[in-house]
């Protein structure tokens, strides 16, 4: 029977402890518990709430436990509830009496989110670093084409002509802000629960200051029954995850189309792509295809976890051991979905061609033929009219603007003049030359910031 149990007089039912027991998914928080726990003793000893010796025995034991648990050679029980319980019980099988005394000043309830936000701060810095891997191939990409021009869409309708590395930075800075997010959520997740106890702190003249520098907190927790029940940081970054998601699923719907025949602007490396099961010839996005998909697995989590905490009155609550499998599953997907689409992108084959090709038969230049009657005094509303009247001219004929004449440009405005001729994409590009603008110098300054933010 569990040692927790001694005021029962049965254990608990086989249905209740499979019902109960969080070791199946919280053993993956193993070392920071240990790293917690090695903390809690060198604290208790430099207290002298317990003895030297025995916080020797203590983190030798708990150094061992560590390695078993690395090497598989540790015996997970499922009525041991969880990975606080397992840990501790094997240390009292290794040491005894003293293992005992380790819970001194200690529940659950506070290791427990201490632990968490240990894993999440590591958590937050490795999310960071996978941004950044795909931020650079996306700069790599935008470097690698950095004269490509393509159009621009509103309404997947073509609208102007915008340089191909003025779109993948577009991209940068979604993921830009979500670093910041996480840097910012990182301020409130380095914050030490430990020492709040239960719920009420601890009846002992504990060293909270010293464990949080033990264990890299910037600070420690100001109220215990705050600290041992809010998972808003959890939240946070779900929220946090949940956007990079949503940025990634954008750049995944992209890359499907693009790739696709109708659009044929970019190519998916053949160790990106999958074939189909009966037609020889496809050669499908799947990865892209997935990205998109796993983004409502990560929505779902944030969700899930903002409704096991709604309602939840103070301080802990056996619900919060939910917040850790949607979590985790949170973690996998977004930190796995990075890297592949870092890779993904690194590697795209682009063609320009198809892209001018695109630029050429689809009317972009109209804004910019309204905006040169405009300046030769027309209204921007007249000079609309005038264009657009032009542009079913042309659709009428099969034509593109370059082959019309002067004449026929002539006969919807006086104004056209033959300089209407250097109205080019390029110039169009190169036109757009405020700040944030798709212009060649812009986007080679953009591109040079967020080199250097990379550095
Ligand atoms: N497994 C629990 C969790 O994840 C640890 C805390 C248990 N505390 C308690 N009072 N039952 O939340």
């Amino acid at each position: 029977m569990s040692h927790v149990r001694s005021r029962f007089d049965k254990p608990a039912d086989e249905l209740v402890i499979k019902y109960t027991t969080s070791l199946p998914f919280d053993s993956r928080l193993y070392r920071e518990d240990i790293r917690g726990s090695v903390a809690h003793a060198r604290m208790l000893a430099k207290q002298s709430i317990i003895e030297s010796a025995d916080a020797l025995d203590i983190i030798k034991g708990l150094v061992e436990i560590e390695l078993e648990i690395t090497d598989g050679n540790f015996a997970f029980k499922p009525e041991m509830e969880d990975i606080h319980m397992a840990v501790e019980a094997r240390l009292k099988e290794k040491i005894g009496e003293a293992g005992g005394r380790l819970h001194t000043a200690r529940s659950r309830n506070d290791q427990v989110a201490t632990d968490l936000r240990m894993y999440m701060k590591d958590v937050i810095a490795e999310t960071d670093a996978s941004l950044k891997e795909l931020q650079t191939a996306l700069v790599e990409l935008a470097e690698k084409h950095i004269d490509v021009a393509l159009p621009g869409y509103t309404h997947l309708q073509p609208a102007q002509p915008v340089l191909l590395a003025h779109h993948y930075l577009a991209y940068f800075e979604m993921f830009q802000r979500d670093r910041e997010r996480l840097s910012d959520c990182l301020k409130r997740t380095d914050v030490l629960p430990l020492g709040s106890g239960a719920l009420a702190g601890v009846a002992y003249d504990t060293d909270r200051e010293f464990v949080a520098r033990e264990l890299g907190f910037a600070a420690i927790s100001r109220n215990s029954l705050d600290a041992v029940s809010d998972r808003d940081f959890v939240v946070e970054y779900l929220a946090a995850a949940a956007l990079a998601m949503m940025h990634l699923s954008r750049l995944a719907e992209e890359t499907i189309i693009w790739s696709g025949a109708e659009f044929g602007f970019i190519e998916i490396d053949d160790a990106y792509a999958t074939g189909s099961s009966i037609m020889p010839q496809k050669k499908n996005p799947d990865v892209a295809e997935l990205g998109r998909g796993k983004t409502g697995r990560v929505y779902g989590h944030l969700m899930g976890l903002l409704t096991t905490l709604k309602g939840l009155p103070l301080a802990y609550n056996r619900d919060l051991q939910e917040d850790k499998e949607g979590l985790f599953d949170a973690v996998d997907t977004l930190l796995l979905s990075l890297k592949v689409f870092a890779g993904m992108m690194r590697t795209i084959k682009v063609r320009p061609e198809k892209m001018l090709r695109s630029v050429d038969k689809s009317y972009l230049l109209a804004t910019d033929l309204a905006d040169y009657l405009v300046k030769k005094g027309e209204s921007f509303r007249n000079a609309h009219g005038v264009v657009g009247r032009l542009v079913s001219h042309c659709a009428k004929e099969g034509k593109t603007f370059p082959e019309l004449s002067i004449e026929e440009y002539r006969e919807f405005s006086p104004l056209f003049g033959s300089d209407v001729f250097e109205i080019t994409v390029t110039s169009s590009i190169d036109s757009k030359n405020n700040p944030g603008g798709t212009a060649r110098r812009r986007v080679a300054e953009a591109l040079a910031t967020a080199k250097s933010s990379l550095a």
